[in-house]
């Protein structure tokens, strides 16, 4: 069996150009700046103009990813799309943005993982160039979550914002790359965030556009202290796969969903804030695209320096959660 390290060659990111603020939101339901800052560090988040749709930002960002990797479209063999806000039903996303990309050679596909999908992209990835099933790879997070966000639920509208971010992986010596993965879930908590409407089990009608059966439904309470308990462990099993401890982590990516998650997760596995990236304030919770954004405004801010240790984790609906571990 070929073990050929992967590593990340190429980032990129994209999101509209529409912004909501906490303000706009306090005018829509009963809340404040103030709560929305304090119980989740969120400020801002991009919103996507009517005739804006996922795949639109999907291709800008792997267009970036595949451009700063030095590669061609028709150099990538896998390319693959998390996303829970896809285009349509039929085909996959990943298709659409495969033939806007002009990416002919690849295998196209969703992954449907909710806030997990760009780890649990990265993890499939990682294994299928190891075992030298592909070369290059394009792995993109992609949502319009604010069409699916009820604006009369308090708890919801505040967290969700819309973007993608892409990365290209491919082969790498073996001093850098991914150094361990791993993704889970249990479908036994579906009912902590979901949208029940739209698909086989209750199909789209006018009855169930009526009672929102499209809109996110959250128990965020629970959710939170799933979230900051599954992130820290799965955590501290990438760095225990990968021989590492976490003071040598020097940066930190988690999925932004809450601030105090974040902080939470970084304290249990003893980070120092320093090392945390957050971006939430400005984008808010964008589900898949979180962690690749982030990880792209790190690159592009010389916040990733050659040989750094970076941690990346996540924890969205399903439940879903993973974690990467990589040596840049
Ligand atoms: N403004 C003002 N008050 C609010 C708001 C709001 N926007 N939202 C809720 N409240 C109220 C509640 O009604 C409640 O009032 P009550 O005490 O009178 O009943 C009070 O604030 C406290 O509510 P909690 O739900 O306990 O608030 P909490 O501090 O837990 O914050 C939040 C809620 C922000 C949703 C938090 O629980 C959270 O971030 N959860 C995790 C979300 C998450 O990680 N999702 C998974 C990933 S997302 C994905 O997969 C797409």
């Amino acid at each position: 069996m070929v073990n050929q390290r992967a590593g990340i060659l190429g980032t990129g990111h994209s999101y509209p150009e529409g912004i909501l603020t906490n303000a706009e939101l306090a005018q829509l339901v009963e809340t404040s700046d103030e709560w929305i800052t304090t119980r989740t560090g969120i400020k801002q988040r991009r919103k996507a103009a009517p005739g804006e749709y996922t795949s639109m930002f999907a291709v800008r960002a792997a267009r970036q990813a595949i451009e700063r990797a030095r590669l061609d479209p028709s150099d990538i063999d896998l390319l693959i799309c998390a996303t829970v806000t896809p285009d349509q039903i039929l085909p996959s996303t990943g298709c659409i943005v495969q033939a806007e990309l002009g990416a002919n050679n690849a295998a196209a596909m969703d992954v449907v993982a909710a806030c997990s999908g760009f780890l649990y992209g990265v993890s499939l990835a990682d294994s299928m160039i190891r075992t030298g099933q592909v070369r290059h790879a394009v792995v993109v997070g992609a949502e319009i979550l604010t069409q699916y966000v009820d604006y009369t639920d308090r708890q919801t509208c505040v967290l969700f914002g819309d973007g993608a971010g892409a990365a290209v992986l491919g082969p790498v010596d073996s001093s850098r790359g991914i150094l361990a993965s791993k993704i889970k879930s249990d479908g036994r908590y579906e009912e902590q965030l979901f949208s029940p409407g739209g698909g086989t089990r209750r199909k789209p009608t006018a009855e169930t556009l009526a009672a929102g059966d499209h809109f996110f439904k959250m128990k965020g309470n629970e959710l939170f202290k799933v979230a900051v308990r599954s992130m820290a462990e799965i955590s501290r099993e990438v760095l225990e796969k990968a021989g590492r401890k976490s003071d040598e982590i020097d940066l930190f990516i988690p999925h932004q969903a809450n601030q105090r998650i974040t902080e939470a997760v970084a304290d249990r596995l003893n980070v120092g804030l320093e090392k945390v990236y957050s971006n939430i304030a400005v984008h808010g919770n964008t589900s898949s695209a979180s962690i690749p954004i982030a990880l792209d405004e790190c690159v592009e801010a010389g916040r990733i320096k050659e040989g750094d240790l970076v941690l990346m984790a996540s924890f969205g609906g399903g439940v879903t959660w993973g974690a990467v571990l990589m040596q840049w």
